[in-house]
């Protein structure tokens, strides 16, 4: 089984990465220096996790300290929603550059197809709590990441949270230079994406899922809430592999090509999420596992459900 996925661009994406969402200044440095001393090549974080800095402090050291080389490594960034002005893009790629103290990401994403009301505020709420809209389009953030690559800033863009309308919108742009290299949006039994992984995978874009373990840290969690890696199906099968449930959760992307990245900031977790290229989950087992799919988004982002981009209403 492949250790990594090829990209539109040739470059080869490694198919398990280091989550560094809910990773909290203070954890992530050591977070991401455990898992690139256990293999680990390739990383995944956005300027709204609040963590570069520390994450590009990780970086630096296992850097320094000969263990890996910056090529060797795949950094992922993602473009917040207060930046889509096409004059917006570079400097928000620039500032992520300077908090990573790095020359150039492997992979940029635009983070949500939603633009926001510029500002300080990450999140500029209307008084019913719903995102404030601005004046762009994604297909004109499009174009300002597109010249994130030509200024040699970024080797490959992409795309998060679209849905399979919103790609066709930009594969059918006038005038596209570069087609996405990657759809990155939540994927795990309780919501196995496949229509819309089927058109990424068509498209020749590659799909990495979030929220693998169904992010129990996220902060809206409410008790009752459904739980993936107490599911007991999931359990018996790891059972049998003599396998932990999260990697079942992990391996099970793997298996579909979709790249994976679960966060974690423990380092036996962060072993144990690694060590999933050795054991291979039989036809039946992956029909199980898929036949848990319910459409449940553990990550639904209500805020943003008034926009006119919000990308979760239709079903795909
Ligand atoms: P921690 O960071 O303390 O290890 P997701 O990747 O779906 O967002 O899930 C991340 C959550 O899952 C975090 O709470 C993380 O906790 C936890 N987690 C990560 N790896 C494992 C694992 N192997 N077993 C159980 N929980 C895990």
């Amino acid at each position: 089984m492949a250790t990594s996925v090829k990209l539109n661009t040739g470059a080869d994406m490694p198919i398990v990465g280091l989550g560094t969402w809910k990773s909290k200044p203070g954890e992530v440095a050591e977070a991401v220096k455990a898992a690139i001393a256990v293999g680990y090549r390739h990383i995944d974080g956005a300027y709204v996790y609040h963590n570069e800095e520390e994450v590009g402090e990780g970086i630096k050291t296992m850097i320094k300290q000969g263990v890996v080389k910056r090529e060797e490594l795949f950094v992922v960034s993602k473009l917040w929603s207060t930046f889509h002005k096409k004059s917006a893009v570079k400097g928000a790629c620039l500032k992520t550059l300077s908090d990573l103290d790095l020359d150039y990401l492997d992979l940029y994403l635009v983070h949500l197809p939603t633009g926001f009301k510029p500002g300080p505020d990450d999140f500029p709420l209307d008084s019913e709590g719903f995102a404030i809209s601005d004046d762009t389009s994604f297909l004109e953030t499009w174009e300002g990441m597109e010249e994130l690559v030509d200024a040699g800033l970024v080797k490959a863009i992409g795309i998060s949270n679209f849905n399979q309308a919103q790609i066709e919108a930009i594969l059918n742009k006038p005038g596209l230079k570069y087609k996405p290299a990657n759809n990155q949006i939540e994927c795990h039994p309780y919501l196995t994406q496949d229509k819309l992984i089927a058109f990424c995978q068509s498209k020749g874009i590659t799909v990495t899922a979030y929220s693998p373990l169904g992010s129990p840290d996220r902060p809206w969690a409410k008790p009752g809430d459904p739980s993936l890696l107490k599911e007991p199906k999931i359990k018996d099968i790891a059972a049998k592999h003599k396998k932990t449930t999260a990697q079942v959760l992990i391996r099970f992307h793997v298996q579909r090509n979709v790249v994976v990245i679960p966060k974690s900031v423990n380092p036996s977790r962060i072993k144990e999420n690694f060590q999933v290229l050795d054991f291979k989950l039989s036809d039946d087992e992956m029909k199980t596992i898929l036949s848990f799919n319910k459409n449940y988004r553990f990550c639904p982002m209500e805020w943003g459900s008034k926009h006119k981009d919000y990308s979760f209403h239709a079903e795909y």
